[in-house]
């Protein structure tokens, strides 16, 4: 089975004081978690798409799904963890019970407010999955990175060339996820921020699944101005959202 687990159980502090975590703000009148389920129901591969929230904002997110999309099986609402590799296995603990975890089932894990997206990059996610058992969405370094371990001097300057910035999704084959997961410390898990790395840490390969510029992550009042932008623009269509051209 394929599944797609929208993580949207953070409080999105960097944004600043708002009434709602960031994943409920609109985006063109349409809350932004909204926008990035719709990319995923586009894809019928997805057997089940799991929406995983804050607790206390599960009832909210299911008005919500009432109000924008309606009645279908596909969407499940689920509790959230306290970090974001918990909420992950959240959903992963709430498919072993509703059904059952057989060795071939994937997980496309992907911000709730990255919400654009493409058809091409899921696609590209469930293929490198199935093939590779875990995979992770990147675009080529912009800029050159600079290492500090002191933080007040250079350390490092990696050769750009071999330099990428991580996005999401980030996909897995859910029991070698689970495994490594569970092979780690309470500390580990702690400092560990990131799933893909969770799998590099155990020895997994991680296929790298090519993003965009555009796929931007939602994090402070300004990203949400040029989200609002792309979003404009008039070379954006929800029909053919290969098409967004912003750089
Ligand atoms: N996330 C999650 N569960 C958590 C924490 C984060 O599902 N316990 C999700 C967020 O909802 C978001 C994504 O992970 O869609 C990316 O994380 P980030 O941008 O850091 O979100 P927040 O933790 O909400 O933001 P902040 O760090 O500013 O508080």
């Amino acid at each position: 089975m394929i599944y797609g687990l929208i993580l949207a159980g953070g409080n999105g502090s960097r944004m600043g004081n708002t009434h709602l975590p960031k994943q409920f703000l609109p985006l063109d009148e349409t809350p932004i978690l909204v926008h990035t389920i719709e990319k995923f129901l586009l894809n019928q591969r997805f057997d089940s798409i799991l929406i995983l929230v804050p607790e206390k904002w599960l009832n909210f997110t299911d008005d919500i799904l009432n109000k924008y999309i309606g009645e279908t099986d596909r969407v499940k609402l689920v509790k959230g963890g306290s970090t974001r590799n918990e909420t992950i296995m959240s959903g992963v603990s709430y498919i072993e019970e509703v059904y059952g975890l057989s060795q071939d089932d994937i997980i496309v894990t992907h911000d709730s407010v990255r919400p654009f997206l493409t058809h091409r990059i899921i696609e590209d996610n469930i293929n490198a999955a199935l093939e590779h058992g875990a995979c992770d969405t990147v675009i080529e370094a912009i800029d050159t990175i600079v290492e500090s371990k002191n933080n007040e001097t250079i350390t490092n300057i990696p050769i750009r060339e071999n330099m990428y910035q991580g996005q999401t999704p980030q996909s897995f084959n859910i029991q070698l996820l689970k495994n490594a997961y569970e092979s780690l410390s309470l500390e580990e898990r702690d400092i560990l921020s990131d799933a893909a790395k969770i799998c590099l840490l155990r020895g997994h390969t991680v296929k790298l699944v090519k993003g965009e510029v555009y796929n931007i992550k939602i994090t402070t009042p300004y990203d949400l101005k040029v989200a609002e932008a792309i979003i404009k623009d008039s070379t954006f269509s929800e029909r053919d959202p290969e098409k967004v051209l912003l750089v």
